[in-house]
C-alpha cells in the first residue's frame, strides 16, 4: 500500500492542532506508522526543501521550520500520497478551502510561510521524506487495523 510524509509545522505544534490534524487522518481511513516529536536541525530542513533552494524565501522557510517542535508521520492508505495533499489544501491558507486543512486551521493567519503541515507531493518524494525523517525501519510499525476486513473491498 501507499505510504506519505505528513509533518505538522512548528505553527501547527504551537497552535495546538496535534490531535485534529491526527483525528482527520485517521477518520480518513489512513493507519499510522510511524509518529515523532522532533526538533529539525538546520541541515534536515534544508535537504527536506532542496528542490525550494533557489528560492528567495528558502532561508526563512529552512528558519521557520527549525523555530520549534514538530510532529513527523507516516500514512499508509490506499492513495494517501494524492488524498492527503487535497485534505491538506491549496499551499497558501489564503487560497485553500474551507473544510481542508490549511483552509480550517492556517486561514486565520494566511501567511504562505505560516501553513500549519506538510504532505509529500509525490510517491518519490514520500519515500525520499521518510528515509530523510526517520531513523529506519525500527522507528515504524508494520501493522494492519483489526478492522480491515469492514473497511476494504
Ligand atoms: P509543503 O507541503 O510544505 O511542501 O507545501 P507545498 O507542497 O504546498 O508547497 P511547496 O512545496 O511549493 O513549498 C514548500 C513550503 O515553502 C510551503 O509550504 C511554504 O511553507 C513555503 N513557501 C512556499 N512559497 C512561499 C513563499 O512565497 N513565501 C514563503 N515565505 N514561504 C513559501
Ligand atoms: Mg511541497
Amino acid at each position: 500500500t501507499e505510504r506519505t510524509y505528513i509533518m505538522i509545522k512548528p505553527d501547527g505544534v504551537q497552535r495546538g492542532y496535534v490531535g485534529e490534524i491526527i483525528a482527520r487522518f485517521e477518520r480518513k481511513g489512513n493507519v499510522l506508522k510511524g509518529l515523532k516529536t522532533f526538533q529539525c536541525p538546520k541541515a534536515v530542513a534544508e535537504e527536506h526543501y532542496q528542490d525550494l533552494s533557489e528560492k528567495p524565501f528558502f532561508g526563512d522557510l529552512v528558519e521557520y521550520i527549525c523555530s520549534g517542535p514538530v510532529v513527523c508521520m507516516v500514512w499508509e492508505g490506499p492513495g494517501v500520497v494524492k488524498s492527503a495533499r487535497k485534505m491538506i489544501g491549496a499551499t497558501n491558507p489564503l487560497e485553500s478551502e474551507p473544510g481542508t486543512i490549511r483552509g480550517d486551521l492556517g486561514a486565520f493567519y494566511a501567511l504562505v510561510g505560516r501553513n500549519v503541515i506538510h504532505g509529500s507531493d509525490s510517491n518519490e518524494s514520500a519515500e525520499r521524506e521518510i528515509a530523510l525523517w526517520f531513523g529506519g525501519d525500527d522507528e515504524l510499525v508494520d501493522w494492519t487495523p483489526t478492522i480491515t476486513p469492514w473497511t476494504r473491498e
